[in-house]
């Protein structure tokens, strides 16, 4: 089976089986993990921030960095494809008290300037909930693993912060936006007053991600990650696995882009596919399919074809409204690429 649903799905190498074995615990809760605190202290150097924090899960990082930069009744912008609108249970608003307000993402994960500016309240209104945070993706995940570029961060950072508001990056996936660019992920990040990145996605690690920021930021984040059930004990044991990430699997994700591409361009060879090879930067690949009137899909025709894919071996994922997304990472080689695009032909067939 070729499984092209997520990044997540891939499974710690043997270093990091062998790294977990050896790691030196202790009790993190006291700050006393040695393998916590080196991951820590290099994930803070990598993002070039004062701090940084293990947590269990990106959306756990998110939820605790927007509890910690916004107060009950202060609102957070989000865009309206983020991960942080869709698909995080509404953690902002239902555990931080903080209304999301959303604004327009464009097709390459970009938020709409000026869409943000006439959303900002500063509190002179008594009407309105004055705006704290900016939060931004990158790369983007509902826009298909899009990248924000240097300017666009840096154009979003100053726009928030010339208005008093704090930036949030959900950098889930930020090490793939760096390597697409060519550049060092700590010069991307430079003007975002946090970010959150995942240890357990392309990087390969069984469990965790990282947020970085200002050390008196991520002392707030440690209250909310305890208040979040976050706080870990021997955890030494996963992070050690995140130390490996961080250490080896940070440049091949290189491969993963290359993967994508391929499958892209095989996938653009197909009539009945609708594919922006453009938009294909990262690790991730969005299309839809036409049926056999020449029509683009509705969602149980498109579920009919990710069975009959999955029939033929390959596994894709859906994110709704005929969308489908897959993912190449650490485990997908070229010529699984070839075997899907063959697997993914032959469910075409049989439409
Ligand atoms: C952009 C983005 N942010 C946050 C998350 C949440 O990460 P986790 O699944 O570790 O909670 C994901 C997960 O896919 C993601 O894609």
């Amino acid at each position: 089976m070729i499984d092209l649903r997520s990044d997540t799905v891939t499974l710690p190498t043997p270093a990091m089986r062998e790294a977990m074995y050896h790691a030196e615990v202790g009790d993190d809760v006291y700050h006393e993990d040695p393998t916590i605190n080196r991951l820590e202290e290099m994930a803070a150097e990598r993002l070039g921030k004062e701090a940084a924090i293990f947590v269990p899960s990106g959306t756990m990082g998110n939820a605790a960095s927007i509890l910690a930069h916004a107060g009950r009744g202060e609102a957070v912008i989000v865009g309206n494809q983020s991960h942080i609108y869709h698909y995080e249970v509404g953690g902002a608003s239902t555990l931080g008290g903080s209304p999301m307000v959303v604004v327009q993402t464009d097709p390459d994960g970009m938020l709409d300037p000026h869409d943000i500016l006439i959303n900002i309240a500063d509190g002179s209104d008594e009407h309105s909930a004055p705006s704290a945070l900016l939060c931004i993706e990158n790369t983007h995940n509902r826009c298909g693993g899009t990248v924000l570029n240097l300017e666009q961060v840096e154009q979003l950072s100053s726009l928030a912060h010339t208005h008093g508001l704090k930036v949030h990056m959900d950098g889930a996936r930020v090490f793939n936006a760096a390597i697409a660019l060519g550049i060092q992920v700590k010069a991307l990040v430079q003007t975002v007053d946090s970010v959150m990145f995942c240890l357990s996605k392309g990087l390969s690690a069984p469990v965790g991600s990282m947020v970085a920021g200002k050390r008196d930021f991520i002392e707030r984040v440690h209250r909310m990650r305890k208040l979040l059930g976050g706080g870990m004990r021997q955890a030494g044991v996963i992070a050690a696995a995140g130390i490996v990430a961080l250490e080896q699997m940070v440049n091949r994700l290189e491969e993963d882009h290359e993967t994508s591409k391929q499958l892209a361009h095989g996938l653009a060879d197909y009539p009945q596919i609708d594919i922006n090879v453009d938009r294909v930067q990262t690790n991730m690949v969005m299309f839809s399919v036409r049926n056999s009137r020449n029509e683009p899909m509705g969602e149980i025709e498109t579920m009919q074809f990710l069975s009959a894919a999955g029939e033929h071996g390959v596994l894709i994922g859906h994110i709704g409204q005929g969308k489908i997304r897959a993912v190449t990472h650490y485990g997908i080689n070229a010529s699984d690429i070839t075997t899907a695009l063959i697997g993914i032909r032959r469910a075409l067939i049989e439409l």
